[in-house]
């Protein structure tokens, strides 16, 4: 698989996850279910010898979707092309890019809810009949000379299907929502990434990791790391249970996993707002955050283990949250 970066911080954040990143369906751990269908549509396009109809990933960040693409694009037998919506500004670019992938290929494209208007509408032809319209001349002379593309297959990721344009979601023939993953899937994920990292580790650590990697393996890796410094700088190398706990302790990641940011969240709606209701918009300003990142990447996971609730008037604080607050406290 050849894979063909377009932005600077993907590039470094490929090239860091790169090894870690499982190449094959039969390699990746958990989302059983997106997997399952995944073989079923790639199989059966295989044998028409087709491309694999265009699927749209949504869901957290952090949980596989450009790992998925990769893998789509392995198991189809072609390859990746990676960008994303807000690197992709005029309809030219986006031109291009599709011009140049090969048959078959996959186009990743990553935050695709942040693609502009005229550059989605380059996407509309060109993911339903594999052709864009280019305008040459101006004026009287304007004509629009249409262009076949190679069949390609677009693999869309967001946080949010529902930030999607409703012409771009039906353009979509697969639509996969990822879930964050259980400690044990977790655990397996530890391990292997152990393994390719060649850092020793036991079950106990392993599973210490996966219960504070807040169901996302991203973050479980970068935990794995970070612990990892301090087995070989403290702990004599090994990172089991114990070594885990102290290292997660020291980096300031409690028992939930949740981080200083989730715990500044929890912290501001007791202490400022009372518990709630406080709107998203306020509660973001007062912890100086995006309200967007606040929503996609802090609540799903407060919200789905209980420590937030979404209510008609905002959000409210859970006892869950006050008593986990009043234990660290
Ligand atoms: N590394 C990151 N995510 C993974 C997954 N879902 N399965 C295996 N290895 C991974």
């Amino acid at each position: 698989m050849k894979r063909v970066i377009t932005t600077e911080a993907m590039e470094e954040d490929v090239e860091n996850e790169l090894s870690l990143r499982p190449k094959l369906l039969k390699e990746y751990i958990g989302q059983e279910k997106v997997k399952n269908n995944l073989k079923v549509f790639i199989e059966a396009a295989k044998s028409r010898e087709e491309s694999l109809d265009h699927v749209l990933f949504y869901g957290p960040p952090g949980l596989g979707k450009t790992t998925l693409a990769g893998i789509i694009a392995n198991e189809m037998g072609t390859n990746v092309k990676i960008t994303s919506g807000p690197a992709i500004e005029k309809p030219g670019e986006i031109a291009a890019i599709l011009n140049n992938l090969g048959e078959g290929d996959v186009l990743f494209v990553d935050e695709i809810h942040r693609l502009n208007r005229q550059v989605e509408e380059v996407l509309y032809p060109a993911m339903e009949d594999f052709a864009i319209d280019i305008m040459i001349g101006k004026g009287a002379t304007a004509r629009s000379i249409r262009l076949d593309l190679p069949r390609f297959t677009l693999v869309g990721a967001t946080t949010r299907a529902g930030l999607l344009s409703a012409p771009l979601r039906d353009r979509f023939g697969v639509m996969a929502r990822l879930e964050f993953y259980e400690p044990e899937e977790l655990k397996q994920i530890i391990l292997r990434s152990a393994e390719v990292m060649k850092v020793e580790i036991d079950e106990a650590g392993a599973m210490e990791l996966a219960r504070r990697s807040r169901g996302t393996p991203r973050l479980a890796n970068r935990l794995l790391k970070r612990v990892r410094d301090f087995a070989e700088v403290k702990y004599g190398g090994k990172i089991d249970g114990e070594v885990a706990m102290l290292a997660l302790n020291l980096l300031q990641v409690d028992k939930y996993g949740l981080d200083q940011g989730d715990r500044t969240i929890l912290e501001t709606m007791v202490e400022k707002f009372d518990g709630g209701p406080v709107g998203l918009d306020t509660l973001a300003a007062s912890i100086g955050e995006d309200p967007g990142t606040l929503e996609d990447v802090y609540e799903p996971y407060l919200i789905q283990n209980g420590f937030i609730m979404r209510t008609p008037r905002g959000r409210v604080a859970t006892r869950k949250a006050y008593e986990h607050l009043g234990e660290l406290a």
